[in-house]
């Protein structure tokens, strides 16, 4: 099983977001082991509520500061943040139907999810806000 975690490579230069998303990465390397192979075990829907709160507060923050910088790339960065948590609350509601394995691969898919989202999406932000410090 490899480590989902947070590597250098997706710093996009702004401490608090790179805090966060190492923190996510961690969750979703939770994730991986609370479910090897698919198997729901007894923490499973701990662990996702945990990545479901923690990511909303993250997108939150993250939405909050693109319209206070107003931000042109707000609205598609914010529908793939949409996209996200409606994969998590989906996750939610099998493991609350009682799920008891998951023929996806879905923390793969979170976390393969979550890297692309961060290298495309919070870059460009990123490269935005260094843009508009330097104008
Ligand atoms: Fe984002």
């Amino acid at each position: 099983m490899s480590e989902i975690c947070w590597t250098e490579d997706l710093s996009v230069g702004n401490q608090a977001i790179d805090d966060d998303h190492r923190h996510l990465f961690a969750l979703l390397d939770n994730l991986q082991h609370t479910m090897p192979q698919g198997l729901v075990t007894q923490d499973a829907a701990t662990v996702v509520e945990d990545l479901a709160h923690y990511v909303e507060a993250h997108f939150q923050r993250e939405e909050e500061f693109m319209q206070r910088i107003g931000f042109e790339g707000y609205v598609a960065h914010k529908a793939d943040h949409d996209r996200f948590v409606s994969e998590v609350h989906a996750l939610q509601s099998r493991l609350d139907r009682g799920a008891q394995t998951l023929t996806l691969d879905i923390d793969k898919m979170l976390s393969d999810w979550f890297r692309r989202h961060v290298l495309v999406l919070d870059m460009a932000l990123a490269a935005a806000v260094k843009e508009k410090a330097g104008a």
